[in-house]
């Protein structure tokens, strides 16, 4: 895959840092919310797509204003110069971060459905976005329950060797350590839960 884009310094470059005319504050106001990223995290196949978008429609219908970014769609565009190497993931993870960060500060509720696989790339975008507006939701789902799924029939390729560095398969991932949610595949009484229900819990924890 492309190698990452090699990172400059304002120094470097000699540019300067402008402050906007309308503050994260008023924009907050007219909308009458305040923007916060919720990122999902979470192997192929683990749901994440599917629970953002089903958050995403339960805000709308609250009159919330919200972004939806998914890995699928933004390396369809804005990264689509990247691959799945250790270094493009990072580059991947951290331009994300960064439009993130843009709708965050515009006042948006932005969600992020990304495998965001390396713990460090995480915690950089947390650090960059500052903890009170990263929501860390973490899909936990067992590899086998996602291998059994295989909605667009990646983990067949890869079991087969037809894709290389296939995260589970033959490319780690990490595990949130203290995600603020991890929605669990099964229920407290061992039922399978609906993208439904883990979007309540997202929701709910939004609301308080
Ligand atoms: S990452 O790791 O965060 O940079 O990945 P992301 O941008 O979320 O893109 C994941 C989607 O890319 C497809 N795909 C792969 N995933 C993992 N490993 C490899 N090698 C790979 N190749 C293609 C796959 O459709 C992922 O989408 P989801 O929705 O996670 O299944």
């Amino acid at each position: 895959s492309a190698p990452a884009a090699q990172i400059l310094t304002a120094r470097d470059q000699h540019i300067t840092w402008h402050d906007g005319g309308v503050t994260r504050g008023a924009k907050e106001a007219l909308l009458n919310q305040r923007g916060c990223v919720v990122w999902f995290t979470g192997l192929s196949g683990s749901g994440k797509s599917t629970v953002a978008c089903t958050l995403e429609h339960a805000l709308y219908q609250r009159g919330i204003m919200t972004a939806l970014l998914d890995g699928d769609n933004v390396r369809h565009g804005l990264n689509c110069n990247l691959g799945f190497c250790e270094a493009s993931r990072a580059e991947n993870i951290r331009r994300v971060g960064e439009v993130t960060k843009l709708f965050v500060e515009s006042g948006i509720i932005t969600l992020a459905s990304f495998i965001s696989p390396y713990r460090a790339d995480r915690e950089r975008v947390r650090q960059r976005m500052g903890s009170k507006d990263f929501i860390e939701v973490y899909m936990q789902v067992p590899l086998e329950v996602c291998e059994s799924r295989d909605p667009k029939g990646l983990y067949k390729l890869a079991r087969s060797g037809k894709i290389k560095c296939f995260t589970g398969i033959d490319d780690p991932y990490e595990v949130p350590e203290h995600p603020e949610i991890a929605l669990n595949v099964n229920d407290a009484q061992g039922r399978r839960q609906s993208p439904e229900a883990m979007a309540r819990i997202v929701l709910t924890y939004l609301e308080d």
